[in-house]
């Protein structure tokens, strides 16, 4: 799997800007499903038919970026953030954009730290002027944070581990899957997670899953005077109670925390204060969705380098496998019937 995620993670693709992502992820799961298929915002959907219920997993092809707002007369850019970016954690960092442009992130003269917010950044692709600047890079344009993948050993660091880490989980899951599966499941890529689980949205009422998981990365509490969270790197994927976008169905936690102990996959629960994912889209849909989350515990979400472990990715792909094995009932009230 690690090639799977060097070649995800390392693919351009900031929210709205998917498109790199979705061709690499399509070629690597159109021959583990009966089908595939995109909607309107660009959504990724692969499709193994079966009886109903429908369980939708999904993950977020997005990765967070920066989006040019000015261009002055040197050739230096003002950025704005597109999804969760913290400003002081991007001086010194290379960018790139959609044409392979590079440029750096520094700061204007200041006198304290704290004034480090997004008026003080600008941008410099090393243009020699305005015009210069302009054929290189445009108003809009958006560009993502320029790391390689590294593999530390046992972990895995690099930019856009959230959610490629989730990508590359459910490409793995559907190449495991047998020939015959007791209902329908289907793996979507999602879009525009970053900015508001915007493409889960358009996906879950297209699609109308009975179930929905999301699978996502989420933070831990394992590093020197970190918040106090229960999750750490390395004992494995944390099965989502709560966070700010989603309460997981109690059902659907249950089970999934049954499925972890009856096939001995070691599991954590999650309580996240802060963020949300894609299930927190996928339950409001139409007239409820019961949803869980499978979530990838990570080290440093929306840095410039994110660090996951490999067994707990290993570990995650196994009881998503687990979890489609699963014979889920219809679920109860207001349940639909195919
Ligand atoms: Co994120
Ligand atoms: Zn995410």
């Amino acid at each position: 799997m690690e090639s799977l995620i060097r070649e995800l993670v390392e693919t351009y693709g900031p929210s709205g800007e998917e498109g790199a992502v979705r061709e690499l992820i399509e070629s690597k799961v159109k021959d583990s499903v009966d089908r595939t298929f995109t909607d309107n915002l660009g959504n990724l959907f692969a499709l193994r038919e079966g009886p109903a219920p429908l369980l939708m997993f999904s993950a977020h092809m997005d990765e967070i970026g920066v989006i040019v707002t000015h261009i002055d007369k040197s050739g230096f850019m003002r950025i704005a953030p597109v999804g969760g970016v913290r400003p002081h954690l991007l001086p010194g960092q290379r960018v790139i954009f959609k044409n392979g442009v590079v440029g750096t992130v520094n700061y204007e003269q200041i006198k304290e730290l704290k004034e480090l917010d997004w008026p003080k950044l600008f941008l410099d692709i090393g243009a020699v002027d305005a015009d210069a600047a302009g054929e290189r890079v445009r108003i809009g344009d958006i560009a993502c944070l320029h790391q390689p993948f590294v593999n530390l050993g046992e972990r895995y660091l690099s930019k856009a581990l959230d959610d490629r880490a989730g990508c590359a989980v459910l490409v793995e899951a559907a190449r495991r899957l047998p020939r015959s599966l007791p209902q329908g499941v289907c793996f979507v890529f999602s879009v525009q997670e970053e900015v508001g689980l915007r493409g889960a949205t358009t996906a879950a009422y297209r699609l109308e899953p009975d179930y929905g998981f999301a699978i996502d990365v989420t933070m831990v509490g394992d590093t020197p005077e970190a918040p106090v969270m229960a999750v750490s790197l390395g004992k494995g994927p944390a099965i989502k109670v709560k966070d700010r976008s989603v309460l997981c169905h109690p059902a659907v936690r249950d089970t999934m925390v049954e499925i972890a102990e009856k096939e001995k996959i070691p599991y954590q629960l999650e309580v996240l204060e802060l963020g949300g994912t894609d299930a927190g889209a996928i339950h409001l849909s139409r007239g409820g969705v019961p949803s869980g989350a499978v979530s990838i515990p990570c080290r440093y979400v929306h840095a410039p380098s994110e660090m996951v472990d490999a067994g707990d990715i290993g570990h995650a792909v196994t009881l998503i496998e687990k979890l489609a094995l699963r014979d889920w009932p219809l679920p109860g009230e207001g349940g639909k019937k195919s």
